[in-house]
């Protein structure tokens, strides 16, 4: 089945609101990650709005499923990466203006310096990612960089709610997916998904993992943490092609 891996980022964007401690994500990882999740997604952001440096060391040594790590591809980020050794980095980019991020990376541009920041966190057993648009040129960028893997930005599709322009977001991710495959990369997504929308993701047979972060913490806040993961896992499950990897 399609792997979720919930973003936990909105719990501490309630808590930073009240610069408290509470809620605390630390406790709504645990909770997905009993609740069934496959893994745990938080985005350190420059501007630390949400999570915080110690919620990414003690969510790391708390859980027992994977940590993926958002950073932006900046020095800070790596060598916080180096020494907190998450399960995988996903690169984003990243504007202090922004509500939250706005698309994928441009590969293109930065080639040379994106493999040097591969091997140093290859090198430390960390599993690299990057977050790109459903965009030919992009794919083959993240080819040519070595990337473990992609997450395709679904913001776009997420965004249009019926009809032919959905249809055309939904056949670039199809396409996007089945070129990254094609070059040896793993494909994940993510970004606005809702039970609404997911299950047209779930069932393109490429992706493997969805990160799924401000639908879920929605629900939370009415139906619980535990209740809101599952009723996703629920939703996933149900259009999933994926054999199990
Ligand atoms: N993937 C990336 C790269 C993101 O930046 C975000 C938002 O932090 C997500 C997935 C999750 O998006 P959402 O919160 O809309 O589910």
């Amino acid at each position: 089945m399609t792997r979720l891996f919930v973003n936990v980022d909105h719990v501490a964007t309630i808590r930073e609101a009240r610069k408290t401690v509470e809620p605390d994500p630390l406790l709504a990882a645990q909770i997905a990650e009993s609740a069934g999740a496959d893994g745990i997604t938080v985005h350190l952001r420059e501007d630390r709005r949400h999570i915080q440096d110690h919620d990414v060391e003690r969510i790391r040594s708390a859980i027992k499923i994977p940590l993926n790590l958002e950073m932006a591809p900046v020095e800070e980020m790596v060598q916080i990466a180096i020494k907190t050794r998450p399960y995988q980095v996903s690169l984003v980019p990243e504007k202090r203006q922004e509500v939250t991020t706005e698309g994928g990376l441009d590969l293109s541009s930065q080639i040379e310096f994106l493999i040097q920041m591969k091997e140093r966190l290859t090198s430390s057993g960390i599993r690299f990612s990057l977050f790109v648009d459903p965009d030919s040129s992009q794919i083959e960028a993240a080819g040519r960089v070595g990337a473990d893997s992609i997450e395709l930005n679904t913001g776009v599709y997420s965004e249009l709610k019926v009809g032919a322009d959905m249809e055309a977001a939904l056949e670039k991710i199809r396409q996007s997916s089945k070129q990254a495959v094609e070059l040896g990369l793993r494909v994940f997504a993510g970004h606005g998904l809702t039970q609404e929308n997911v299950q047209a993701i779930a069932a393109v047979p490429e992706i493997e993992e969805l990160n799924i972060g401000h639908h879920i913490v929605s629900r939370a806040v009415f139906i619980g943490m535990d209740a809101a993961v599952k009723e996703m896992i629920h939703s996933i499950k149900e259009f999933s092609v994926l054999e199990v990897r």
